[in-house]
C-alpha cells in the first residue's frame, strides 16, 4: 500500500493541496466532496482519457453521492483553441454550472489548461479540480494556475492565472501511457533537476529508467517535482521573476513546436528536452558553464531515449532565421528582446536577455547536424 503524499501550495485565499498517490481516481469522490456546496459536478475530459478512466471517476463520485455529467473533447494539442473553449464554456452554461460549483478537468496538459481557462472565465470564475493523467500534467501543468489556449501566433498566448482548488495526481494512471508520452513528460521532470536541484538530477541519473515500472520511485519523482514547483509558484505566482525559470528549454521548445505545427512530429515534453539540451549548449558557448554540464544533460536525455537535438526531429525544419523569429513570440520577450533561461551549471538556472544572435545561430546549426 502506497500512502498518498500531499504537497501544499500556500497561496493564502487561493491555497490548495496536490495529492500524489496510487488509486486517487477511485477515491476522487471522497477527496472532492468537502469542496462541494451541492453534490453535483461537471467533468471535462478528452476521448482517449474518457475511455480509460471516466467510468471509474464517475463511479467514485456516485459512491460519494455526487452526481456528474461529462463532456469529452478530441484528444490532442489542436483542441487547445478558441472553438473548443467556446464549446466547453457553452456546455457548462447549458448544464447550469453555477458560481459555487466545481468543474473537474480529467486529462493531460491540454485538458487541464483549457478547462482551467474555461473555469476562469465562466461566470467570472468558478472553482476547478485538476485530475492530471499524463506525467507532464502531474509534474507541471496541473500545478500553479497557468491556464489557457494556443493562438496561431504561438503556444499558450491566451489565458489567465486561475489556481485549482485541488489537484489529484493518480500516479497509477501513468502506467496506461505509451512509452513516448511517458518519456516526453519525463522531459519536464528532468527540467526541475536542470534548473534548480543538482542533487535531484543526480538521483534521476540513478533512477530515471525505473520510474515507469516502480510506483514508489515514480511517486517520489512526481512529489519532488511538484514540491519544487509549489515553492517557485508560492514565491512568484504571476511570473514577475523566479517562475520564468520553469521555462527552461521552453524558448527553443515552443518555437520547435510551432515549427512542426503542434503535431505528433514533436510532443511538448520532447521540445522541452531538446530545448534544455540547447539551453545548456548555449550557456557553455557563452562561457557561463563548463562543457561538463551540457554533456551530462545530453547523455542523460539520450540514454533514456529522448530527442535532444534538432536532428532528432523527423522532417524538415524552417531555417535559423525563421526559428529565431518564432522564438520572438515567447511570452518572456521584453521590450522586443529574447530572454532565455540559461545555466551556470546543473541546478543553477537564471534568466538572460543578452544572447548574441551569432552564438544562438551556431547552436542551431550544430544541433541540425546532430
Ligand atoms: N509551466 C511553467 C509554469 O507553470 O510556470
Amino acid at each position: 500500500m502506497i500512502e498518498p503524499v500531499t504537497v501544499h501550495v500556500p497561496l493564502g485565499a487561493r491555497a490548495y493541496d496536490v495529492r500524489i498517490g496510487v488509486g486517487l481516481i477511485d477515491r476522487a469522490g471522497t477527496e472532492i466532496a468537502p469542496l462541494l456546496r451541492r453534490p453535483r459536478v461537471a467533468i471535462v475530459t478528452d476521448e482517449t482519457v474518457a475511455a480509460l478512466h471516466l467510468p471509474r471517476l464517475q463511479a467514485s463520485l456516485s459512491a460519494a453521492g455526487i452526481a456528474s455529467e461529462a463532456m469529452s473533447l478530441p484528444a490532442g494539442e489542436a483542441t487547445k483553441t478558441w472553438p473548443h473553449l467556446i464549446a466547453t464554456v457553452e456546455w457548462l452554461l447549458e448544464h447550469k454550472i453555477e458560481r459555487r460549483d466545481v468543474v473537474l478537468a480529467l486529462g493531460g496538459g491540454v485538458i487541464g489548461d483549457l478547462v482551467g481557462f474555461a473555469a476562469a472565465i465562466l461566470r467570472r470564475g468558478v472553482r476547478f479540480v485538476q485530475l492530471p493523467t499524463s506525467l507532464l500534467a502531474q509534474v507541471d501543468s496541473s500545478v500553479g494556475g497557468k491556464t489557457g489556449i494556443n493562438a496561431p501566433q504561438g503556444k499558450n498566448l491566451i489565458g489567465a492565472f486561475h489556481q485549482p482548488s485541488l489537484v489529484l495526481a493518480d500516479i497509477a494512471v501513468l502506467e496506461t501511457l505509451d512509452r513516448r508520452d511517458f518519456l516526453a513528460g519525463y522531459g519536464e521532470v528532468a527540467k526541475y533537476g536542470f534548473l534548480g536541484d543538482a542533487a535531484f538530477f543526480g538521483w534521476l541519473e540513478q533512477n530515471a529508467d525505473r520510474l515507469r515500472d516502480d510506483p514508489v520511485l515514480r511517486q517520489r519523482a512526481v512529489a519532488h517535482s511538484v514540491g519544487m514547483k509549489a515553492g517557485i509558484v508560492t514565491r512568484d505566482e504571476t511570473e514577475q521573476g523566479e517562475r520564468a525559470l520553469l521555462n527552461l528549454g521552453h524558448t527553443f521548445g515552443h518555437a520547435l513546436e510551432a515549427a512542426t505545427g503542434y503535431s505528433g512530429r514533436l510532443l511538448h515534453g520532447e521540445g522541452v528536452a531538446i530545448g534544455c539540451a540547447l539551453a545548456f549548449d548555449l550557456s557553455a558557448r557563452m562561457g557561463l558553464c563548463s562543457q561538463e554540464s551540457p554533456s551530462r544533460v545530453l547523455a542523460h536525455l539520450r540514454r533514456l531515449g529522448l530527442p535532444a537535438s534538432l536532428a532528432d526531429i523527423p522532417g524538415d525544419l524552417p531555417d535559423d532565421a525563421a526559428l529565431i523569429a518564432l522564438m520572438g513570440q515567447d511570452k518572456k520577450v521584453m521590450d522586443g528582446r529574447l530572454r532565455f533561461v540559461l545555466a551556470r551549471g546543473i541546478g543553477e538556472a537564471f534568466v538572460c536577455d543578452d544572447v548574441p544572435t551569432e552564438v544562438l545561430a551556431a547552436v542551431l546549426q550544430d544541433a541540425r547536424a546532430g
